[in-house]
């Protein structure tokens, strides 16, 4: 009884060695890896300084998802908070106190836009720029334009911390926005402009937009990096749309509720997506038919 107490005993040590062993190469590994820098190229955008390109900025901002993590006044603030997964915050895109507009060119915003790089080179750490990389350069433009034109709030988000279940997901390959810069290639040509219109292309433009949450393939599933109690997100291919009028996905979009009356969970960020112009979202309902 004792030997086998005494070997039970042996192997749980070692379990907690292999254990400790694994966490301490994960640590290092990611600590690494998230502290390489990357040399990216100045891309030229436009600059607009009309007032009908800073609306369309503003809207964009809503629109694509920015203001779900930097904040509707773009001062920043806490999206996800979790003792497993750690603690992160969107920049304060002011020029406010704790902002960093006034010490960024228009390059550098791009660059961290497009491309999840920061000034000096670092890598953003859970900036989703695997979902922007593909705007165009009129977009970012627009983006940038509302940006420069947006009042400063002083605002200092608190500093970020990567937990050990998060440090051990990426490590896996599971959060692939944790360090977009790592999958973007960056010598990619950006495209000038996409024209707006109820096409495939235009669609699939717009559907960059839902692929950090309803993952690549749009076929949804668990939300990369989401703390346990947010719900899988939908799939939104043929598959997933099959209850859905035009008319319907429309009313999703707009007022949060599913084809069937039901309410859409909050997570789904139908508010800020209900910027979206009638074109947008038809071009997108056309493109998703298309997939699955
Ligand atoms: C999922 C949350 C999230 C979304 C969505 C998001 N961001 Fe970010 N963003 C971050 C985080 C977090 C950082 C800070 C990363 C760091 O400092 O390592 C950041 C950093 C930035 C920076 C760089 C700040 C600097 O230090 O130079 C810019 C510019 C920026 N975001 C703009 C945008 C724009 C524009 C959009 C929409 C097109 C957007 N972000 C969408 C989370 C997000
Ligand atoms: C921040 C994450 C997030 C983003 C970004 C996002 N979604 Fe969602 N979406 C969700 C989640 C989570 C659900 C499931 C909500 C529920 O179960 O109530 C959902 C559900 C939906 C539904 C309801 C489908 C159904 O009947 O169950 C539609 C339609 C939808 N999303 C479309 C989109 C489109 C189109 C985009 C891009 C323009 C988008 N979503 C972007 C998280 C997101």
């Amino acid at each position: 009884m004792k030997k086998i107490f005494k070997r039970l005993l042996q192997g749980l040590g070692i379990l907690v060695a292999l254990i400790a062993v694994f966490l301490g190469v994960v640590y290092f590994v990611t600590s690494r890896r998230m502290a390489k820098t990357f040399a990216v190229k100045d891309h030229p955008v436009p600059v607009y300084t009309s007032l009908a390109d800073i609306a369309e900025g503003k809207r964009l901002f809503l629109s694509r998802g920015c203001a779900d993590c930097h904040g509707e006044n773009l001062a920043g603030k806490v999206f996800l908070e979790d003792g497993a997964m750690g603690r992160y915050a969107g920049s304060n895109l002011t020029a406010g106190r704790g902002g960093i507009l006034a010490s960024r060119s228009d390059f550098e915003l791009e660059k961290a836009i497009r491309h999840g790089v920061g000034k000096d080179g670092r890598a953003l750490v859970f900036m989703p720029s695997l979902d922007f990389q593909g705007m165009s350069n009129q977009d970012v433009a627009r983006i940038i334009a509302y940006m420069r034109s947006a009042p400063a709030v002083d605002n200092e988000p608190p500093a970020m911390k990567a937990g050990p279940v998060a440090r051990v997901l990426y490590f896996l390959g599971k959060i692939p926005v944790f360090i977009s810069a790592e999958r973007i290639d960056h010598t990619a040509q950006p495209v000038a402009e996409v024209k707006p219109g109820v096409d495939l292309e235009y669609g699939k433009y717009i559907a960059q937009t839902c692929t950090g949450c309803h993952n690549h393939q749009l076929t949804g599933g668990p939300i990369q990096g989401a703390p346990p109690e947010w719900p899988p997100a939908s799939n939104i291919t043929n598959a997933g749309l099959k209850g859905y009028t035009e008319e319907q996905f429309i009313t999703a979009l707009r007022t949060g509720k599913r084809s069937d009356g039901s309410a859409i969970n909050p997570i789904m960020p139908w508010k800020n997506l209900s910027k979206m112009t009638d074109t947008e979202i038809k071009a997108l309902f056309k493109y998703l038919k298309t997939l699955g």
